[in-house]
């Protein structure tokens, strides 16, 4: 078996890409060459990173033993979870190509030096935003804020990254709701999140949303106290130390009601756009507002109100209950000078349990998301310089 790891570090005059190959196990067989191996590597991306083997500097060489390649693969860290997906993914290509009969993924651990040069290539200097936050960066971010809790902040945060996402766009969603932040829970992905050389990589969830949230720094059911500067703190080191991609969107599950980190995103972020939610009843469209207020006086551009729970569809006859009386979207969307974006029916479908809160596709509240990311996807940020 091909060991580059422990040549790399030993014997110097060993090779280190497999060029002895051909010596020492007989001929390649005709029609694959190490060349092609490493060009169809190209196409094996690190789950991760989301960017491809050979340009992320990992593979360490290649053996041809007849109809048999070996691929070193150096792994970021020793204990990286995706190993096993990896090799799928190596074997699965490299099995594509005539004549390869057999693949082996012979895996090592990069130095601290590469990993170092390989966190900075991919994030910049560590004291900037991620690219996705910067104001040059095509992604859009969108602050989902409301007055208070047990609206449905979350649950609308979810449905409409999954509804993005159907309608084609890419999508990531930063919870940073430290009260009750529940994204991990909601989405069924509580695991901790890989750190690498100081950079924070998000989870994938079983439906392959990317998410990162407060809630994946503090044990489960632990009780903290936040204190406002420790949130921003918190919030701004998910900002810069986080491998965002640059999605079209982010979606940020903001904590309810705090003028606080409306203003910390305002400032590092000018030209996230914050999403109103509300229920129909009085008084969470009056704290709705308010909260709504609070984002324009920190110059987020508001560009619209959701008003869950909204209405139940009868199942019988498909009218619309108002159960919950009131017309808080109408108010919240007149005191704000916007636009209702959608009504979200009742649906007891997304429960909350674990794993659960995604409306299943075709059901009403799904199609009032899929309806708004469509009119999100068709409108434009509005630049605006920084003002604060
Ligand atoms: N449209 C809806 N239909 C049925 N249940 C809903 C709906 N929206 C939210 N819920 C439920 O209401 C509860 C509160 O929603 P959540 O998104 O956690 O609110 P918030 O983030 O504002 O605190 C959750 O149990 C959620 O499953
Ligand atoms: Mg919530």
């Amino acid at each position: 078996m091909a060991d580059w790891f422990r040549r790399r570090t030993g014997d110097e005059d060993a090779p280190v890409n497999g060029s002895e190959a051909s010596g020492s196990g007989g001929e390649p067989a005709d029609g694959f060459t190490e060349a092609g191996i490493r060009e169809a590597l190209r196409d094996v991306k690190d789950p991760e990173i989301g960017r491809d083997l050979i340009s992320l500097n990992m593979i360490r060489g290649v053996e041809i033993q007849g109809s048999n390649v070996t691929v070193g693969v150096a792994l970021t860290t020793a204990g990286c979870p995706m190993k096993h997906r990896i090799t799928t993914d190596v074997r699965d290509r490299l099995m594509e190509i005539e004549g390869v009969e057999a693949v082996e993924v012979d895996f090592g651990v990069m130095t601290d030096d590469d990993r170092q040069n390989l966190m900075t290539s991919l994030h910049g200097g560590p004291a900037e935003l991620a690219p996705a936050f910067r104001d040059e960066s095509k992604t859009r971010i969108i602050a989902v804020v409301s007055g208070k809790g047990g609206v449905g902040k979350s649950t609308v945060a979810v449905n409409l990254a999954a509804a993005l996402d159907r309608v084609g766009k890419s999508v990531e969603i930063l919870d940073a709701d430290v009260y009750g932040s529940s994204i991990p829970v909601m989405l069924g992905a509580t695991e901790k999140p890989n750190v690498v050389g100081g950079v924070i990589f998000p989870i994938e969830s079983a439906t392959g949303l990317k998410f990162i949230s407060m809630g994946n720094f503090v044990n489960e059911g632990q009780a903290v106290i936040w204190r406002a500067p420790i949130v921003n703190k918190a919030l701004t080191q998910l900002m810069r130390d986080v491998y965002w991609d640059e999605p079209d969107f982010i979606i940020v599950d903001m904590p309810p009601g705090t003028g606080d980190v409306a203003l910390t995103i305002a400032q590092m972020i000018p030209k996230a756009e914050a999403l109103v939610v509300t229920t129909p009843q009085a008084d969470a469209a009056r704290v709705a507002v308010k909260a709504g207020k609070m984002a324009v006086q920190a110059h987020l551009k508001v560009i619209g109100v959701v008003e869950n729970m909204s209405h139940a569809e009868c199942p019988d006859c498909g009218k619309e209950l108002r159960i919950f009386g009131g017309d808080g979207g109408e108010r919240v969307s007149t005191e704000l000078q916007t636009n209702i974006m959608g009504r979200i029916p009742i649906l007891p479908d997304a429960s909350g349990e674990p794993g659960r809160s995604l409306f299943a596709e075709g059901t009403g509240p799904a199609n009032a998301f899929d309806e708004m990311a469509e009119s999100l996807a068709a409108t434009k940020v509005r630049r605006r310089i920084k003002v604060l």
